[in-house]
């Protein structure tokens, strides 16, 4: 039986539970002991009641099952089940002077310094629980309205949004330590950055497609946002006319995602109930709720850039201080959007949409009704209260001159590596747009944690890869 199963059950109580977990605390007093037991299932723990003698077998971070009787807790709170131990199988033993996860509060910054033992921890458990039902709740989403799950692949030779960011692939030719390094592909070979444009082909043939893959960025980022490895969800949609349907469909995904997990018990319990100590850099439980409450409940605003801008420039004239000086024209940076998801949508998420074409990679479909000084691209970015930007998205170009027009700037190689790409408008093209969600942002979010680095098993940015 899990933990979850055990803490859940409400009617049918087992006269006998047998569990199998690991011991984040034991306290062993004069005529009985008390232990916790955990076991991945939830973040929360089963308090269990033990003899002196079978107390003494366990020690904090030893893996043990326990069979007994799942009673109400004689004293204090009756509401309160425990389990009554009738006997104990040490299964790993641990050295209770030198575990690292002593019985006392641990920051976030201290549990990544060791990300392969953090998981023990209530806090970083509760966030995998968290991801794990996710990844249920989106596969459901899109299996209901009709999307292939697919798998794009991560080595490519094209870098999808031009920014450089990419990591390059070699072959390593022996294993005595000092062996050569060579390129392996006949071309430069990379880890991609999006897995969009072989999305596309996918959705030109198959109409709707999404997926949730590793996406990777070799910039040197150390802000609580980025990662250099991370989870990205994307969404292709063919014979879609405008840029609003998607909008639509990223709305409804992330409004049922959030509603599903306020509306799941086990993982309520989890997140709003874990221990303040342990964990002071999560927004306490009644701004949680107060989160996923304003996600699903308030409507959510759709500006453009423009306004986007003037609202930006208001706020300026009023006083408000950017370190970032606000004009048409500029990328919004993180200050700008955390601000712009604050007060135009009253703390729901926000859409901005209609950038500059200028800022926007090739592949984007101009609203053509533009003049050319002022032009902008067919697409949004979606921003959220203390995040920033947690999905972009656009129509795409489906017109092979206008394409070919677009990508007439790029190097002579990077043109040959999107001749795919490019040709895939010939036959059959048809206009689509699509999506991509920062997986590990959108999991932080939702959780209430600052920093992206928690929501991840192994967190890689330039400063870490051991691990
Ligand atoms: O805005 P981005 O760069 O868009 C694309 O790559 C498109 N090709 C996606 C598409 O349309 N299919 O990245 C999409 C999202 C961002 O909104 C952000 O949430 C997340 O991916 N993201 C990162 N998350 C963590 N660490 C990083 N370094 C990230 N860079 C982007
Ligand atoms: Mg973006």
């Amino acid at each position: 039986m899990t933990v979850r199963e055990l803490l859940d059950t409400t009617s049918d109580i087992p006269e006998q539970a047998v569990v199998h977990g690991w011991i984040p605390s034991v306290r062993r007093m004069k005529n009985v002991s008390f232990a916790w037991i955990t076991d991945g299932s939830t973040s929360r723990v089963v308090q269990v009641v033990l003899s002196p003698e079978l107390g003494k077998k366990l020690t904090i971070g030893s893996a043990a099952k326990i069979t007994g009787s799942w009673q109400t807790s004689l004293k204090e709170n009756a509401q309160q089940r425990e389990l009554v131990a009738a006997q104990v199988d040490l299964l790993g033993e641990s050295d209770p002077g030198t575990y690292p996860l002593q019985k006392k509060s641990h920051s976030f910054e201290y549990l990544r310094s060791i990300p392969h033992l953090r998981c023990k921890s209530g806090a970083a458990r509760s966030l995998l629980t968290l991801r794990s039902a996710a990844i249920y709740r989106l596969s459901d989403f899109f299996r209901t309205k009709g999307f292939l799950q697919t798998h794009p692949p991560v080595l490519t030779s094209s870098d999808c949004e031009g920014a450089g960011e990419v990591f390059s692939l070699a072959r390593r030719r022996n294993n005595d330590g000092n062996g050569q390094e060579e390129e392996f592909f006949g071309d430069k070979t990379y880890l991609t950055v999006s897995a969009q444009l072989h999305l596309e082909a996918l959705a030109l043939a198959a109409s709707r497609v999404w997926c949730l893959a590793p996406t990777f960025r070799a910039e040197k980022s150390d802000t609580a946002r980025h990662l250099s490895e991370f989870y990205m969800l994307e969404a292709e949609v063919a014979f879609v006319n405008r840029l609003p349907q998607i909008m639509d469909l990223v709305e409804d995904m992330i409004r049922n995602l959030v509603g599903g997990t306020a509306g799941d018990s086990s993982i309520r319990a989890d997140l709003l109930g874990r221990r303040r100590d342990e964990d002071d850099t999560t927004l306490d439980p009644a701004a949680l709720e107060k989160r996923w409450q304003d996600v699903t409940e308030k409507p959510w605003q759709r500006i453009t850039y423009t306004d986007a801008v003037d609202v930006l420039l208001k706020a300026t004239a009023g006083g408000k201080e950017f370190k970032f000086p606000v004009k048409w024209g500029m990328n919004l940076q993180s200050e700008h959007e955390k601000y712009l998801a604050e007060v135009v949508s009253d703390g729901a998420p926000v859409f901005v949409t209609d950038f500059p074409a200028k800022l926007k990679p090739f592949y984007m479909l101009p609203n053509d009704s533009d003049e050319d000084e002022r032009r902008t691209a067919s697409c949004f970015d979606l921003l959220v209260p203390q995040v920033g930007e947690i999905v972009g998205g656009s129509m795409r170009e489906h017109r092979y001159e206008k394409l070919e027009k677009a990508m007439a700037g790029m190097g002579e190689e990077a043109r040959r590596q999107l001749g795919w790409y490019l040709e895939l408008r010939k036959w059959g093209s048809v206009r689509h747009g699509g999506f991509g969600l920062g997986f590990d942002r959108l999991v932080g979010y939702i959780a209430g944690v600052e920093n992206i680095r928690e929501t991840v098993t192994f967190p890689r940015w330039h400063e870490r890869t051991l691990v």
